[in-house]
């Protein structure tokens, strides 16, 4: 009888994107970063990053499911791989297949959350057992989302994004998400924000933020949500404006940019909420897609 080839080993993670319920942005530092402090939630769309091992020798390869995504080197997931084996001493031999779900350049941390998802399961596939701590640091160098999507939850921020600390915040939220057809740049926006407001202050998230979500008051946190780069995102895509207000007359709770932009989220009291005010956003026309989502969640292992 012929010998069976072994299948090819693999490893799949299902790598949620991030809002950011509070984004205060400090002066640009020495590095060009901005100095942040900023809340991140992980919320329930998702991109899903499949890690195969591939014969000896043989390298990288990567695939994406969407148009617009690199499939080379400049890929941070692809980087991520490269990053890994050097760690640990390996040929970075696999492929890497993304499904996303998340929109691209949309400021809700698509190309970070594969990074991180790729960092998570290479560590499985090769059985490397590095700590998360570990995966974060190596996540850092790669983008400054990255250590919190490999964490997942609500977490503050600061630094350039990557110091996280966990947030005491009761419950699940429930938000609405509107997608925009093209992407903004994130270097572009904070470079627009230094522009329109000079003099920035030490940044620092307000307490009726961390009030609302100790309580886990949807109410309050909607009143609170705060965004230091919304004026930016709206000077380059005036436009945005309709969308937001489109949102906040069809009674959602809170509306806000989500990061950089382009996506505009709001935050509503439930379910049915959420239906009603994803529909009344579509029926509106000035979004190109809209989407429910629930917070917080984790990066998962399918
Ligand atoms: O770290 P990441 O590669 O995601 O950042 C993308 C860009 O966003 C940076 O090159 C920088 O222009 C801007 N940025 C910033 N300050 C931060 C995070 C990002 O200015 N704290």
């Amino acid at each position: 009888m012929a010998a069976v080839e072994p299948l090819p080993r693999k490893v799949s993670m299902r790598m949620p994107a991030k809002l950011n319920i509070a984004l205060r942005v400090g002066p640009a530092r020495a590095d060009g970063f901005h100095e942040l402090a900023t809340v991140f939630h992980a919320v329930s769309l998702y991109d899903v990053v499949t890690v195969t091992e591939r014969p000896q020798g043989s390298g990288t390869s990567l695939t994406c499911d969407v148009d617009g995504v690199p499939t080379d080197a400049s890929n941070l997931a692809w980087r991520a791989a490269e990053r890994l084996a050097v760690e640990v001493g390996r040929m970075a031999d696999v492929h890497i297949m993304l499904e996303k779900g998340i929109p691209t350049a949309g400021g809700m941390a698509g190309g970070s959350t594969d990074c991180a998802g790729t960092l998570l399961a290479l560590n499985e596939l090769w059985q490397c057992g590095l700590p998360r701590e570990r995966l974060q640091e190596l996540g850092a160098d790669l983008g400054s989302d990255v250590p919190f999507c490999i964490a997942g939850g609500t977490q503050l921020g600061t630094g350039r994004g990557e110091v996280l600390t966990p947030v005491l915040a009761r419950g699940t939220f429930h938000w609405v998400i509107a997608t925009a057809t093209s992407g903004l740049s994130t270097p572009e926006v904070f470079r627009t924000l230094d522009r329109i407001r000079p003099d920035a202050d030490e940044p620092r998230v307000s307490e009726a933020v961390m009030a609302a979500l100790r309580a886990g008051d949807a109410r309050a946190l909607g009143r609170a949500l705060e965004n230091d780069l919304q004026p930016a995102a709206l000077t380059l895509r005036p436009n945005l404006r309709r969308v937001l207000e489109a949102g906040l007359e069809a009674s959602a709770l809170g509306a806000i940019v989500s990061g950089s932009g382009p996506t505009c989220v709001f935050l509503v009291r439930d379910d049915d909420h959420a239906l009603d005010v994803q529909v009344a956003i579509a029926a509106s026309g000035v979004a190109q897609d809209v989407v429910r989502a629930v917070g917080p969640v984790r990066p998962h292992q399918l």
